[in-house]
């Protein structure tokens, strides 16, 4: 069976709080996983490890082959790993929009010579990343496709929930980490 994430042994403590203990798991690809566990079990701290938010104690993590142990957020995003947060953390003056394209903004070309002269590339890149945010919205929020440039301040609590999610997948992630 091919193996798409690992940890071995994991570990994180905080001061005298154990809250990862030699943790070994695995994700296959295609595999839907959910970890169950109550308050304070340590799941956002698993994901907080794995994702280069907080450096592990021990412990390996392999991604897609990769070793990505206490790897930077850059390298979790290119090896195609991303997530949502348990809090949200949208930015609620921006708009829909802006949102989304916050999870792919490593991948877009940020040059001054790209952005000022490049003006035909610009409205390429522009207009492709606008159907792929429509695209993503569509699935999860169709009424919400014709207002992506409205701020999200506005937004319900669960359309904020589905823009957060739609901002993981823009960058098309091999995984998918939910909190
Ligand atoms: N940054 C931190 N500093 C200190 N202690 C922390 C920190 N982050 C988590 N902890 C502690 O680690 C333990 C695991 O917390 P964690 O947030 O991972 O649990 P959880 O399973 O996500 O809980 P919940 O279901 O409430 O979201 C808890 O005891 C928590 O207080
Ligand atoms: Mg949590």
């Amino acid at each position: 069976m091919s193996v798409l994430l690992e940890t071995r042994g994991l570990s994180k403590h905080f001061g005298g709080v154990l809250a990862l203990d030699g943790l070994d798991l695995a994700v296959a690809p295609n595999e839907i996983l959910g970890l169950i566990g109550p308050n304070g079990s340590g799941k956002t701290t698993f994901f907080n490890v794995i994702t280069g938010i907080y450096s592990a104690d021990a412990g390996r993590v392999t991604f897609d082959g990769a070793d990505v142990t206490n790897a930077s957020g850059r390298t979790i995003y290119q090896v195609g790993m991303s997530r949502t947060f348990q809090r949200s953390r949208l930015s609620l003056p921006l708009s829909i929009f802006d949102n989304i394209m916050i999870g792919n903004h490593k991948r877009l070309n940020q040059g001054l010579w790209f952005n000022l002269v490049s003006r035909g590339d610009f409205k390429r890149e522009f207009e492709q990343s606008y159907a792929a945010a429509r695209a993503l919205v569509e699935v999860f929020e169709p009424t919400l496709v014709d207002r992506l440039f409205d701020p999200v301040a506005g937004l319900p609590m669960i359309d904020r929930r589905r823009i957060e999610i739609c901002r993981a997948l823009i960058s098309t992630p091999k995984l998918l980490l939910l909190d």
